[in-house]
């Protein structure tokens, strides 16, 4: 019977109990909430896509996006990678072939400003921010051609700035890509 305590050491204990628990619930709250923050504010200051640099100066000069590189490509392992450039005020290239029924990356970089791109009703959707390399990868259930509009506000010819997209059956492209080589369509 040693064990039971006057009420009021009782009482004590329990107040202290919960005092400490308020502490801790607090602390779990505060820490949630720092984490929000930080990652809030961390992929506010970036593009949405990825985190790859390239240098805006030597784009044109060397590297991946100089232009004999740009267009679409059969890689050596087989991927179908699409590599182009947004600028005041247009794509490069002005008509971007692809095969359906592929997954198919894009590696996208801008020049001057922030452009963007969505390829007609499709997923294809991406920020191109200078300085960076936006890239995603989809897949074209159907063939055709489709409009690509820069969809960020870069400037006064703006609304002028898109490109197309010509779904080729699968077959077709692939007859027609040859290893090394960068596909791309003339623009009518
Ligand atoms: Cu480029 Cu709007």
């Amino acid at each position: 019977m040693s064990a039971t305590l006057p009420s009021h050491e009782s009482e004590a204990i329990a107040v202290a109990a919960e005092r400490r628990w308020t502490w801790i619930v607090g602390a779990i709250i505060a820490v949630l909430m720092l984490m929000m923050i930080v990652t809030g504010l961390h992929w506010a200051s970036m593009p949405p896509s990825r985190v790859e640099t390239v240098d805006v100066k030597t784009l044109h000069l060397r590297g991946e996006f100089v232009e004999r590189n740009l267009g679409t490509a059969v890689e050596a392992d087989g991927r179908v990678v699409v590599r182009l450039v947004a600028q005041q005020y247009s794509f490069e290239p002005q008509c971007i072939v692809v095969p359906a029924d592929t997954p198919v990356t894009f590696r996208a970089t801008a020049t001057d400003a922030i452009h963007g791109f969505i390829i007609g009703r499709t997923n294809a959707n991406t920020m191109v921010v200078p300085g960076f390399v936006a890239t995603f990868t989809t897949s074209f259930g159907r063939t055709g051609e489709q409009l690509m509009p820069c969809h960020e506000y870069c400037g006064t010819g703006h609304e002028a700035m898109w490109a197309r997209v010509q779904v080729l059956p699968q077959g077709e492209f692939m007859a027609k890509a040859r290893p090394g080589e960068r596909l791309s369509c003339v623009a009518r």
